[in-house]
């Protein structure tokens, strides 16, 4: 095959498959989704598969509403998430969750880009995610303690209402009520083990939860070092007070971590102007602009210039034409003698040219065509035709 055939036989094969990714079938953008988060304190956001199932049902109605449905989240622009953001999804028929805990590093907005896949059609959906962190207003809360919870797994303790719960029992061992989850790991992140697939065991979680009171005696006691030596020979740990997580949650007391954040000084975040918006508030953009009156600019910029243009005009017209000085004025300003002097110049040259005009004095001899620079003799250069001898031009 020739060279240019094989181009465009390349060249029509890139067009196909263009078009067919361009007319890929459900691909459709879900509105951005906005939300903001203050830093020190979890932020979560389910991936509701009704959302997304939604926008999967209105291109195909024969499909089933339990179609599996996977996600995948970048952050825009970047192949991967940030790295204060986790994402986890138990089975496509669970929803997903993005979750973390972001620190005053990560002030500012992230945009995440979730791609939904239904995975009966391969349909997929998108959806931009739009996260503003805004600094906690007052810092990192100095005292936090990290419980394992062993009976869960990380999704069980991400949905708003299970945290609820957590720190309703938290509240009571603690016995403070401003208490708040600062964070949630799963144990598989922390090196603990994926257990054996039977119905109950399950991997495990890390919840942080902070205060700005201190610990209460009994987190005390369970933390302390004979508590610690207890744990070490396989007993329990000294508890001082009921366990109100049991039997929901499993606390494992003897992975108890007690930790008291020095309060670090605050880098003063961004100060918020007037165009910032309330939390979870939407942008409502002006639907009316009210009319602006522009006569006033459009008149100065365009009468002022021109005003000036002609008032130079007039000052231009006015020396060149009514200043101008005549040849009487100026006769009359120069002195008598002078004009004379200079008359008589004038008229002799004037003269003088006429005299030269008509002067009838015979021409110079050197401009005669035949002359005898001796003799002064001129000799008619044309050969009289009547004898047709050459006559000398040197007389003998
Ligand atoms: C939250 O937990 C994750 C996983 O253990 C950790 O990488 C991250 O630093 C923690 N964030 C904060 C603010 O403690
Ligand atoms: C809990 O703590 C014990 C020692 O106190 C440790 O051996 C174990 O690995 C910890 N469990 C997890 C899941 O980190």
């Amino acid at each position: 095959m020739e060279a240019p055939e094989l181009l465009r036989v390349w060249v029509l094969a890139a067009a196909a498959l263009g078009g067919s990714w361009a007319t890929l079938p459900d691909h459709r953008v879900l509105p951005d989704h906005r939300v903001s988060s203050e830093t020190g304190a979890i932020f979560v956001h389910e991936l509701e598969r009704e959302l997304f199932q939604e926008a999967f049902l209105t291109g195909h109605e024969d499909d089933g509403a339990a179609a599996p449905i996977t996600f995948q989240a970048h952050l825009r622009d970047h192949p991967n998430l940030p790295r204060w953001l986790r994402y986890v999804q138990r089975d496509p028929h669970q929803p997903g969750y993005l979750y973390g805990c972001p620190t005053a590093a990560e002030v500012g907005t992230h945009t995440i880009e979730v791609l939904a896949y239904n995975r009966h059609t391969y349909g997929t959906v998108a959806q931009r995610l739009v996260i503003t962190i805004i600094p906690a207003p007052d810092g990192e809360p100095p005292y936090q303690g990290e419980f394992l919870v062993g009976n869960r797994d990380v999704e069980e303790l991400l949905p708003a209402d299970a945290r609820e719960i957590f720190l309703q029992a938290t509240a009571t061992v603690w016995e403070r009520d401003d208490l708040h989850v600062v964070n949630v790991t799963s144990a598989l992140d922390r090196g603990g083990r994926v257990p054996l697939p039977i119905k109950g065991h399950k991997e495990g979680v890390y919840v942080k939860v902070g205060s700005r009171g201190a610990f209460s005696p009994c987190l005390a006691s369970a933390a302390s070092p004979q508590s610690r030596f207890r744990c070490s020979l396989g007993q329990q740990p000294l508890a001082s007070c009921y366990d109100t997580f049991a039997p929901r949650f499993a606390i494992r007391w003897c992975n108890l971590t007690l930790l008291q954040v020095s309060p670090s000084p605050t880098a003063p975040g961004p100060v918020w102007g007037s165009g910032v918006l309330e939390e979870d508030g939407d942008f409502q953009p002006p639907t009316e602009v009210p009319p602006r009156d522009l006569l006033p600019g459009y008149l100065v910029t365009l009468l002022v210039p021109l005003a000036v243009a002609a008032l130079l005009c007039l000052l231009l017209g006015h020396l060149m034409c009514c200043r101008r000085e005549g040849v009487q004025k100026r006769n009359l300003q120069t002195s008598d003698i002078q004009l004379v002097h200079h008359t008589s110049i004038h008229g002799d040259t004037e003269e003088l040219r006429r005299m030269a005009g008509s002067r009838d004095v015979p021409r110079p001899l050197s401009t005669l065509p035949m002359f005898n620079v001796r003799t002064g003799q001129r000799i008619n250069p044309m050969p009289t035709p009547r004898d047709g001898a050459r006559v000398p031009l040197l007389p003998q």
